[in-house]
């Protein structure tokens, strides 16, 4: 591994307390939150502690929030020029599209959503009172499509006030292409529908793979979309709380400035995600290049110890979506994988009823620890 993203040593992980090192016992291996293990980039460190030097620790202010953004994304994220002014710090992801779904829809209106699919997306707006309309991915030899005609009827049905894409992916890794993008925009314009797009994996987009961010379709569904994004999973810091939404237009801008007070996230935040996105470049070039050799390593473990077991490396991100079916685990492998093996994968379920028999697992650490994860997986399948 990069000597600038440490050794992630079980002895120095453990002593974090954050929710993956304190939810299980000792003796268990966290797979399963999508935190990585890998130490933070210095610049990020720097500039926390310039902040706390300064006694910066008062209520947010985006700063130059906007303008670091707007650089990483012309750089990194295929040319994408959003103003500055579009952009504003929100507290996190969820947080932001939860206030803006509930801005644009009414109680119990409907949200199209693409299961399998990370599960905050049904919880969060099932909380407020929104109605899930799942139009479920198209599955076939263990990889995925968007299913156009699925979308379709979802976005055709009673009620129906936003569609929540996610992507990259997750959990199933995939980055959608420009046609598909397009083909997404056609039906949602036609449908009078808004686009909500979660775009907080594309920093972590892998080679061979080439994101193409929502807003530079040459669109009107692209221009009054609203995308959702953070430097929270490219720089490994969701517990500094500041995410990023990027209004297509002035519209949507206002929906977000309104509810300022709601989307009021952690000052520390907004300073590490400038630091991330301006200068810690090099770091997230090294996760990027450790994650892409993880998938590979992945890719020969597993027929090794679990032949049962199939996966596809993900196009983007750290999280590796493995189809148990084939071991006769049961609906919801990870609960096998934890009795049993003592390791902690996300479980299949949680991601929709397309996830049953399948189990996620993080691979955002070192190569040591994906095979201590395997080998604790094959010892609850073979005992
Ligand atoms: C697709 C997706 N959206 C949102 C989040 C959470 O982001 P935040 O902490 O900014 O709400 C995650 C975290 O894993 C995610 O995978």
């Amino acid at each position: 591994m990069d000597a600038i993203l440490g050794d992630c040593s079980l002895e120095h992980l453990r002593k974090r307390t954050s929710h993956k090192w304190r939810t299980y016992a000792p003796d268990v291996l966290p797979v399963f939150v999508a935190e990585m293990d890998f130490d933070p980039a210095e610049e990020i460190k720097d500039a926390i502690r310039a902040a706390l030097t300064a006694g910066d620790l008062g209520y947010p202010h985006k700063g130059e929030l906007g303008e670091a953004f707007a650089e990483f994304a012309a750089d990194r994220l295929g040319g994408w020029t959003p103003a500055p002014d579009l952009i504003f710090a929100i507290p996190d992801v969820m947080t932001g599209i939860a206030e803006f779904i509930q801005a644009i829809t009414g109680p119990r209106g409907g949200v199209v959503i693409n299961p399998p699919v990370y599960a905050p997306f049904f919880f969060r707006l099932e909380l407020a009172d929104r109605r899930i309309v799942q139009a479920p991915l198209a599955a076939a030899d263990g990889s995925y499509e968007l299913d156009l005609d699925a979308l379709d009827r979802a976005l055709r049905e009673p009620g129906v006030g936003a569609y929540l894409l996610c992507n990259p992916h997750n959990p199933v890794g995939r980055v959608w292409s420009r046609d598909q993008l397009t083909a997404i925009a056609d039906l949602c314009d036609r449908r009078g529908v808004p686009v909500l797009v979660d775009e907080i994996h594309a920093p972590l987009v892998l080679p061979g793979a080439r994101h193409v961010p929502f807003h530079t379709l040459d669109h009107p569904a692209a221009r009054r979309a609203v995308v959702f994004t953070s430097a929270s999973k490219g720089w490994n810091i969701p517990g500094l709380k500041c995410g990023i939404a990027v209004a297509g237009d002035q519209r949507a801008a206002a929906i977000l400035d309104q509810r300022w007070d709601a989307l009021l996230g952690s000052h520390l935040g907004v300073h590490a995600s400038i630091a991330a996105l301006r200068n810690a470049r090099p770091w997230l070039d090294a996760v990027v290049r450790q994650i892409e050799a993880n998938t590979r390593l992945l890719g020969t473990l597993l027929p090794e110890h679990l032949p049962g077991a199939r996966y596809r490396p993900p196009e983007a991100s750290f999280l590796a979506w493995i189809d148990c079916r084939e071991m006769e685990l049961g609906d919801d492998p990870a609960a096998e994988f934890l009795a049993r093996g003592k390791v902690a994968l996300s479980s299949g379920p949680d991601f929709g009823t397309e996830g049953l028999g399948f189990a996620r697992l993080n691979i955002g650490t070192s190569p040591e620890l994906i095979g201590e994860a395997v080998r604790r997986m094959a010892l609850a399948v073979n005992g």
